[in-house]
């Protein structure tokens, strides 16, 4: 008798992996990590202890409504607790996004590039991806979004600002684009950057949804709140969306730990924000440096840079791991480099410089 394996879905053949960014190597010189938009503070003393003392239950299941940190967020953003859901990350809700939203025949949109985990979770549901490239200026194109929407089109992805460019859109643009979308297809405005943003024609997107019923804002807490490895974010939607992004959510798939330590978070944003303000101001550092070696990298809004390579990379990128910083090359396009410590990007700057001028 042959043995068969069991049968999986077609959907999954040809997914792309998730590359996550690598980490420093153990035993270099000096190694850093500018590969996966980190935050380089450490957490705050109180977040830590909140997250200790959530720990010493962990023989418990987690709050599966997250009763406190959806309460918490509903206040601090002035929406009602109906409209806020929470997940596994911010990619862990985008993706009850999108099962909720898009099955086999239906499609996904977003700008291409841009963050890697879009074509994956539209595969996983057996969705068909509609990437429109980014302008030249490396800039979702709107008015080419809006032109690609067919009767299929069931979820749109903005991501603003975007990863990995740092661009991002404004707002009387991206109301003329949310003007032209049908009422019964979801644009998802992944802000996962939000708190970076200094332009202000930049709009915050939780103002955009509230009179219109088919946006939903995705946040996180892994960024500006420093809380990358707890696993939390949320969107904020009208009913039914919110309805069913509960529906569509791993259950407890928020653990103890992370509500409590979001909460505390909420609490202590005065000083989180603080050094937001500082990373802001490494990262316009960081690009006026760059802009001063002669390197062409559009404006960000976010906690990284872009830097358009094309063939050169991969070298790029192996020059500056070997200097003792770990960037995240896409190959034969560019690189994505984080903002992160005073040293790391004195570091990743001269190296930037010395290459600038080989090229
Ligand atoms: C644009 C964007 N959205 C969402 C996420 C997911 O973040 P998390 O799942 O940690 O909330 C990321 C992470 O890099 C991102 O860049």
């Amino acid at each position: 008798m042959s043995e068969k394996s069991p049968r999986l879905r077609a959907e999954l053949d040809g997914i792309p992996t998730y590359k996550p960014g690598r980490p420093a190597a153990a035993g270099g010189p000096v190694a850093y990590k500018l590969s996966s938009n980190e935050n380089p503070y450490p957490p705050l003393q109180g977040v830590l202890e909140s997250a200790v003392a959530a720990a010493g239950n962990f023989n418990r299941y987690p709050d599966m409504a997250c009763t406190g940190l959806v309460n918490e967020i509903a206040e601090r953003f002035g929406v009602p607790v109906e409209h806020v859901a929470t997940g596994t990350g911010s990619v862990g809700v985008a993706q009850s996004l999108i099962q909720s939203t898009a099955g086999p025949g239906d499609e996904v949109m977003y700008a291409w590039r841009s963050f890697e985990a879009y074509p994956i979770i539209a595969q996983i549901s057996g969705a068909t991806s509609v990437q429109v490239p980014l302008t030249e200026g490396d800039v979702h194109d709107l008015d080419a979004m809006a032109e690609a929407i067919t009767e299929r089109t069931r979820l749109i992805f903005v991501c603003n600002p975007n990863n990995p460019t740092g661009t991002a859109v404004r707002r009387a643009e991206l109301e003329r684009f949310l003007d032209r979308v049908p009422s019964d297809v979801l644009v998802v405005l992944d802000e996962a950057y939000r708190e970076f943003v200094r332009d202000a024609d930049v709009p915050d997107g939780i103002e955009l949804y509230r009179s219109r019923p088919n946006v939903a804002v995705l946040r996180t807490f892994s960024k500006a709140y420093g809380l990358a490895g707890l696993r939390v974010g949320f969107a904020v939607a009208h009913e039914p969306v919110a309805a069913a992004l509960r529906k569509t959510a791993v259950p407890f798939g928020v653990s103890q730990l992370a509500q409590d330590a979001a909460v505390a978070s909420l609490r202590a944003e005065d000083e989180l924000l603080g050094r937001v303000g500082s990373l802001v101001c490494e990262r316009n550092r960081v690009h006026e440096t760059l802009l001063a070696q002669g390197w062409t990298v559009p404006d960000t809004q976010a906690n990284f840079v872009w830097l358009r390579l094309g063939e050169r990379t991969a070298e790029f990128a192996a020059a500056c791991e070997k200097a003792g910083v770990v960037v995240r090359p896409f190959a034969g396009e560019g690189l994505r480099v984080t903002i992160g410590e005073t040293e790391a990007n004195d570091l990743f700057l001269h190296t930037a410089g010395a290459f600038f001028k080989g090229l």
